[in-house]
């Protein structure tokens, strides 16, 4: 898969690709992210990504145009992507919604500045996403946090397993971990963990995840599905 995020911050933004798990994807050719500076895509002198709005009130209004042309050139150069506009407007972004964006071949991210973008833009919009209920000074962290949400669901980018074992697969929390040593300021680590019974150990997070789960996110709990082994882990 390849994303490519548009800003006019391209520096900020690029440390997304040079960290980590995703930075070991790129490099394994696993995964593209390209990150496009908009201003590249003005025809101005003065490369302006930004004016006045209609109609008047505070700050500044995103141009159309430079969305437009760089979209365009996106289109051109690998068909057309599923775009995304980051705004506080927009769908609350989840792991379901990442794990739905992974399928796109070519997924366009566009992060919005100032006081907003100019509506006409949302034309080529296909979603737009706000990772929470606060408003950020623009949409870059916004970018990056669905750029490395969406990348860890590509194949090969993160085992398997450990998807599975993480929080949210299923509505569930992920179980608690323990490192050496087995005892640290008086605190020890579980002992089924150090019994070496992997099926006591499986059952032994399950319970952990239930319980957490039920506790700090009643929610999820209430929409998970319950397997037999489940009401097993349930009631040890
Ligand atoms: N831009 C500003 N605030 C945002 C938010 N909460 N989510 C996505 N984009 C944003």
């Amino acid at each position: 898969m390849r994303i490519i995020i548009a800003t006019i911050f391209p520096d900020f933004v690029k440390v997304v690709k040079e960290y980590g798990v995703i930075s070991q994807a790129v490099k394994d050719g696993k995964l593209e992210i390209e990150i496009l500076n908009l201003r590249d895509f003005t025809q101005d002198k003065h490369k302006t990504v930004d004016d006045y709005p209609y109609g008047g009130g505070p700050g500044m209004v995103m141009k159309p145009e430079p969305f437009y042309r760089l979209y365009d050139y996106v289109v051109e150069k690998y068909g057309k992507p599923f775009v995304v506009m980051t705004s506080p407007q927009g769908e609350r972004f989840d792991n379901k919604i990442a794990m739905f964006l992974s399928k796109k071949e070519n997924l366009l991210i566009l992060c919005g500045r100032y006081e907003g973008v100019d509506e006409r833009v949302m034309k080529i919009v296909d979603l737009e996403l706000s990772i929470g209920d606060y408003v950020l000074s623009g949409g870059e962290l916004a970018a990056m946090v669905i750029c490395d949400a969406v990348s860890r669901f590509v194949p090969g980018v993160v085992e398997e397993e450990s998807l599975r074992q993480d929080s949210f697969f299923n509505n569930l929390l992920d179980h608690p971990h323990y490192t050496r040593p087995a005892i640290f300021r008086e605190m020890k680590v579980p002992e089924v963990l150090l019994s070496g019974n992997h099926e006591e150990i499986e059952l032994y997070r399950l319970s952990e995840s239930l319980k957490r789960t039920a506790i700090k996110r009643p929610d999820l709990f209430l929409k998970h599905e319950f397997t037999e082994k489940d009401k097993q882990a349930l009631i040890l």
